[in-house]
């Protein structure tokens, strides 16, 4: 195993586990261990000992090889008393006060766990409505968010890792003008992503620069309107100066509901490739493309290795269902109905460097199909096959699988997830991102800072003789090697950085994943500094031209705090 330091710093920090005065009681073998024996015991009705144990080491192999890591609450806490593995979730919010604090007492124990939530505000009648009971008026989705998030702020300390939340209001909800400008001065909603609920309706409203119809929730009737195109303008400049907020087609989600007898989508996870309807959890796993890779003088993707390493991480996210131990009896019944699962990958950015195809040309998005085609295809005939050995999904008779004729397991069985510390574990390249600069330093964690280069990128510098550490120096400043005299064109084309690479290409890439992806697709359009507002609204456009389920972009410089930092060294 050759996990990097940070790798294990970011372990020895949040994952292993310790005794109540702080010292570990295993190490980085023992956490793998410990997920596959738990992992794997779900098994135990279907398997005899010895085959028990081989599907316990095939899941430590998997994992401890780096081919392979489910989302961090499973590596967190299987096999472990709290046993909450999911890092997804769904509440819904009823229009009334119980509801609303009955959520923020789920949300928090879900935060607890090291799971993020999403909700939709959208039930909530709007600020100034009148309430019944006390003859007063309701305070809005606006001011019961900000509970949430105080809520959010406090158990933080106590948790596993901060809590995540996302926030969506319907564009046809009274209060959307206040939703899309309510993260303006970042002070109070700083523990939630927001994304505009976008409908079709809505779009077309823009299209023809129309009005459209905003509904009062509570009483289900229009109250007024809107010029669809003003608003979108808000939503672009918001975005625009701020990255927020994000925008998901909430039709579109709905059109790929394959359980739409249950219920709606209102909401997705908190980084948005994860939609579910209320009360639903999922797990999240991904491959690691970066060692997909055969034939190292000729390198080409190594599609068997794939398929194996897709049908065991399909198993074990399968398995993870069952072993899971849920924070409420809802979303247990809810979840275990539908047993939806997302796999995904991470190390795209790192694979085409290695095949040397730059990110931004038609055969990375060629590739991208054929890749992502590939591991949805395997994914399902591997639902196929645990379901001939377990069952299909208990709602299987209500949803659109039936309707096939298609006998699986998994409601859903893929998910780009963000792969934020699942990356740094594995040392690639985050999910289908770009890689953000050749050399650079990561804020994680509590402002912890972890500095990181692209191994391919020093090889190919190495190989070609320009390697030296006053160059590498430098392209650490400039965030970019184009116009390095230095540096050979053609690799200058494929070590391409996300600012290199125009919004155009970003957008391209996630349509790609998401035309072979069940769930939806986790990804950030990187605009420079200098991208105007046009540029915004050419992003949101392309998006949903090309099929794309939200998008969320982000402007370099556009907020004093950011995550991922170019040209700072320590
Ligand atoms: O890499 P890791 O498994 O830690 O997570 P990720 O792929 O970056 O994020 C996947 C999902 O985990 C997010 O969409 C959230 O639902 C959840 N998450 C969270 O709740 N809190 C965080 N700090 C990070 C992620």
């Amino acid at each position: 195993m050759s996990l990097s330091a940070n790798a294990i710093k970011v372990l020895e920090k949040r994952y292993l586990s310790k005794n109540e005065n702080g010292q570990l009681l295993e190490d980085v073998n023992g956490m793998f261990h410990r997920v596959a024996k738990a992992v794997a015991g779900a098994d135990a009705s279907y398997a005899s000992a010895a085959e028990l144990q081989a599907l316990e080491t095939e899941f430590y192999e998997m994992m401890s090889g780096l081919e392979f890591l489910p989302n961090s609450p499973t590596l967190m806490n299987a096999g472990r008393p709290l046993g909450q593995l999911s890092a997804c979730f769904v509440l819904p919010i009823e229009d009334t006060m119980e509801d609303i604090f009955e959520t923020i007492k789920n949300a928090a124990m879900i935060h607890k766990s090291g799971g993020g939530t999403g909700f939709s505000f959208s039930r909530l009648r709007p600020k100034g409505a009148a309430v019944n009971s006390t003859g007063g008026v309701a305070s809005g989705p606006i001011s019961f968010m900000k509970v949430f998030n105080a809520a959010t702020e406090a158990v933080k300390q106590g948790g596993t890792r901060r809590g995540a939340n996302m926030g969506i209001l319907r564009v046809d909800h009274p209060d959307i003008m206040d939703f899309i400008t309510c993260k303006k001065d970042n002070a109070d909603i700083t523990n939630f992503n927001i994304s505009v609920g976008i409908t079709e309706e809505f779009m077309k409203a823009v299209e023809e620069n129309k009005e459209y119809e905003i509904i009062d929730p509570h009483y289900k009737t229009a109250v007024g309107k809107l010029n669809a195109r003003e608003v979108f303008d808000v939503i672009v400049d918001m975005a625009w100066s701020n990255g927020e907020p994000g925008i998901i087609f909430l039709d579109r989600l709905n059109q790929a509901n394959v359980t739409p007898a249950l219920g709606e989508f209102e909401s997705t996870n908190p980084c948005g490739e994860q939609p579910l309807l209320p009360y639903e959890a999922c797990n999240l796993g991904s491959i690691n493309l970066s060692l997909m890779i055969k034939n190292t003088n000729q390198p080409e993707v190594d599609f068997e290795r794939i398929g194996t390493v897709v049908k065991k991480a399909v198993h074990f996210l399968d398995n993870v269902i069952d072993v899971n131990k849920y924070p409420l009896p809802e979303i247990d019944q809810m979840t275990k109905s539908t047993r939806k699962i997302g796999l995904g990958v991470m190390g795209w950015a790192d694979l085409l460097c290695q095949l040397h195809i730059p990110y931004n040309s038609q055969q990375a998005l060629e590739l991208a199909e054929q890749v992502m085609g590939f591991i949805q295809e395997q994914a399902r005939k591997m639902s196929i096959e645990l379901a001939e050995r377990k069952g299909v999904f208990p709602q299987f008779e209500n949803s659109s699988y039936q309707q096939q004729g298609i006998r699986v397991r998994n409601a859903t069985t893929t998910t780009i997830a963000p792969t934020g510390t699942l990356s740094i574990l594995a040392g690639v390249s985050s999910g289908i991102e770009p890689l953000f600069a050749l050399s650079y330093i990561r804020n994680v964690m509590d402002n912890d800072e972890l500095i990181e280069t692209n191994p391919f990128f020093k090889q190919a510098a190495i190989k070609g003789q320009f390697y030296t550490d006053e160059l590498m120096r430098i392209i650490a400043k400039k965030g970019t090697i184009k116009e390095l005299a230095e540096i050979p064109e053609y690799l200058q084309a494929v070590f391409v950085t996300a600012h290199d690479i125009s919004p155009e290409w970003h957008v391209k890439m996630q349509a790609a994943f998401q035309k072979y992806t069940d769930n939806a697709v986790s990804k950030t359009v990187n605009l420079s500094s200098k991208a105007t507002r046009e540029d915004v609204a050419d992003v949101f456009n392309l998006a949903y031209q090309t099929g794309c389920k939200g998008v969320t972009i982000y402007r370099d410089g556009s907020r004093d705090s950011q995550v991922l930092n170019i040209g700072k060294v320590n």
